[in-house]
């Protein structure tokens, strides 16, 4: 994709971090933004932000797990643009420790915002971009955790992965059918300094009680300092969105921060390949 100017980006999760840098980004490629999160505050903050640069925009403040927050968000856009170009879907949420302790409600929270998300909102915008006929994409933002395993963290690990499947097989299944117009890329950062280790402020209410005594334990709590350890000594954020763009103007399907992290995934398909068992490999 190489014209972006006038065309219209939607950016869930764009708050913060990786999602307002994206749409910070279209902005300077001339592009208009539609900015959906959790958050309200942070989401208007974005676009007063957004605004400043002289772009425009709209938000949408909601939990885009549910399908009917998707619906509506693509009911914005249509109401407001009446069409989309580019979807970024990067609303992302982290929960570390062990698939044996944490509890059932956060295997659900985190296989709904880090995965689901992403399947409704290509569910619900790919048809019109379609239609539309024009060149048009979608940015599944997964992560270095997709392509990669390590001890810890594995419904983030497993919510990631499948977000790189998700991306892959639908960027072949559109080739195979004969459409082209529609491309489809994988954002898979490594760190980046975020508020990725402060996803707990982001529960939706039904996921929010932490009466869980799993929620006062020395795993929960070890889990929270090494995310924050490891997002604050990550990249800047600065150069997130020339990456993304630079990207879509080259036609790269697979998206790194970091070209490191090509490394611990080629490290785990030897293992596949050499038929070992799963060895891990230090986090970038
Ligand atoms: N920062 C990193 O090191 C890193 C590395 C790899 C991948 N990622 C991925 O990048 C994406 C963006 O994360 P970030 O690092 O910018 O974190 P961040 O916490 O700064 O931003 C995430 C945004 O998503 C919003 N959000 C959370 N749940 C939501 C929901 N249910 N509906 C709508 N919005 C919701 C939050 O309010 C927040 O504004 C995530 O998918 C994350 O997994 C981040």
């Amino acid at each position: 994709m190489k014209d972006f100017k006038d065309k219209v980006i939607v950016v869930t999760g764009a708050g913060s971090g990786i999602g307002a840098a994206i749409a910070k980004e279209a902005v300077l490629h001339g592009m208009k933004v539609v900015l959906n999160d959790i958050d309200n505050k942070s989401v208007q903050k974005t676009l007063e932000e957004i605004k400043d640069m002289g772009g425009e925009g709209v938000t949408h403040t909601a939990d885009i797990s549910l399908i009917e927050n998707v619906q509506e968000l693509y009911d914005l856009t249509m109401d407001t643009y009446g069409r989309v170009d580019i979807l970024v879907n990067n609303a992302g949420v982290a929960v570390s420790g062990p698939i044996w302790e944490i509890p059932i409600q956060d295997i659900n929270w985190i296989t709904e915002v880090n995965f689901l998300s992403r399947a409704y909102g290509m569910r619900v915008f790919i048809p019109k971009m379609i239609e539309q006929g024009t060149e048009a994409a979608v940015i599944n933002v997964a992560s270095t955790a997709g392509i990669m395993i390590s001890p810890n963290g594995p419904m983030y690990h497993s919510t990631k992965a499948a977000d790189v499947a998700l991306a892959e097989t639908t960027y072949l299944g559109l080739k195979a059918r004969g459409i082209n117009n529609v491309q489809v890329h994988v954002l898979c950062p490594a760190f980046i300094q975020t508020n990725i280790h402060e996803s707990d402020r982001y529960r939706p209410e039904r996921y929010a009680s932490l009466d869980d005594p799993y929620y006062q334990s020395q795993e929960f709590k070890a889990g929270y300092i090494r995310s924050k350890r490891s997002v604050l000594a990550g990249m800047p954020i600065d150069s997130v969105g020339m990456t993304v763009f630079t990207a879509l103007e080259e036609n790269r399907f697979y998206i790194f921060t970091h070209p490191e992290s090509i490394y611990p995934a080629g490290h785990r398909i030897k293992d596949m390949v050499n038929g070992n068992n799963p060895s891990s490999i230090k986090l970038l």
